[in-house]
């Protein structure tokens, strides 16, 4: 059986209505609009009212994705879920977002690869309709970051926002080429420079963890940092290498958005156009697992991403992980 190829036939995105600036952060933490703006390119991010969760945000990115693609819920075939604030341990938020969007019956199940998640699961969906074992997938990701921020830790507070984007992958049609090829890795020796380290079986929550803080992202901003550069780069060549491209064949590279300098300097390690660079982090901050489809939403509508466009979507985070996907739009 010759596998079927996939594409993304849709996107949907949910961004919470409160902005909160770096002005406003400036006023209960020891930072300024100058140290975040000009260390990573953050100006404002979206951040998540009380009592709204991954789920939330991540249900009305779905519903968007499939009305724009004309899907009903029940049509779909399978939903994966992607997340670093998930709305509890279990039941998967993906089961919840199911249940929240009217698609009952359909199997529903959670992957986690910290902010590389969304490439990952593009990857496992892409996989599932290759085989024939599904043709619709709906692929989330959905975060509530500021629920898992500590807001007295001024270097990882100032970087992260919440949000929700969600894709519809399915078969090509005659003629289309959708996804061409994932490139991905982890490198576990870097496990503890970005985690939340209690909560889970290794450090169960207890009166210590929670006074410790030890529920909250904590990350090695400087490793990460250099890690992130490295790996965006030879990973996005990587995969251009295996298919046959080079880098002037990209029309648009779309890379997790955690860090200008870091998306810069990987930029001229490829020697990419700086107009074929998409970045939206000034207004939204690092929302892990959402940034790219977020990304993918923005550029499409502002008429950067046009049918038959080469795309490159590099993500990295936690693990440590990466994860190249290239397509055509
Ligand atoms: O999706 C997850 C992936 N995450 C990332 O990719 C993040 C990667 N790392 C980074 O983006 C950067 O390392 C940061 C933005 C986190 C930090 O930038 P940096 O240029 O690496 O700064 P630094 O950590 O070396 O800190 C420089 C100084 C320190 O003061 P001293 O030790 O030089 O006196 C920090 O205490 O800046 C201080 N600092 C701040 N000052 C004002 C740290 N955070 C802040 C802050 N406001 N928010």
């Amino acid at each position: 059986m010759t596998p079927r190829r996939a594409k993304i036939a849709a996107v949907g995105t949910c961004v919470p209505e409160r902005v909160v600036t770096n002005d406003d952060l400036s006023l209960t933490l020891d930072t300024s609009d100058e140290w975040i703006s000009t260390r990573s390119g953050i100006r404002r991010r979206h951040i998540a009212a009380d009592g709204q969760a991954a789920s939330d945000l991540g249900s009305v990115a779905a519903s968007r994705a499939l009305a724009a693609a004309g899907v009903s819920p029940a049509e779909l075939d399978l939903i994966i879920a992607t997340s670093i604030s998930s709305d509890m341990p279990f039941p998967a938020t993906a089961s919840l977002i199911s249940g929240n969007i009217g698609a009952d019956g359909v199997p529903a199940f959670d992957l986690s690869a910290a902010c590389t998640g969304f490439v990952y699961a593009l990857a496992a969906a892409n996989a599932f309709i290759a085989s024939g074992q599904a043709a619709k997938v709906l692929v989330i990701g959905a975060e509530a970051v500021s629920k898992m921020i500590d807001w007295t830790d001024r270097s990882t507070a100032v970087l992260f926002g919440d949000a929700a984007g969600a894709v519809l992958l399915a078969p090509v049609a005659e003629g289309e080429t959708g996804i061409i090829g994932f490139d991905l890795g982890n490198d576990p020796g870097g496990a503890g420079q970005l985690s939340i380290p209690a909560g889970g079986s290794r450090l169960p929550a207890s009166a210590e963890t929670v006074q410790e803080r030890q529920h909250f992202i904590k990350m090695n901003g400087r490793e990460v940092f250099k890690f992130a550069t490295r790996v965006l780069a030879s990973s996005a060549g990587k995969v251009l290498d295996q298919h046959g491209f080079r880098v002037e064949d990209v029309d648009l590279f779309i890379p997790h958005q955690a860090n200008i300098r870091i998306i810069d300097a990987a930029a001229r390690k490829l020697g990419l156009a700086p107009e074929k660079v998409f970045s939206n982090l000034e207004n939204y901050g690092n929302t892990s697992c959402a940034s790219i489809p977020l990304c993918l939403d923005e550029a499409a509508r502002a008429g950067r991403l046009k049918a038959g466009d080469l795309v490159l979507m590099v993500g990295f985070g936690g693990g440590l992980s990466w994860g190249s996907c290239l397509a055509r739009w």
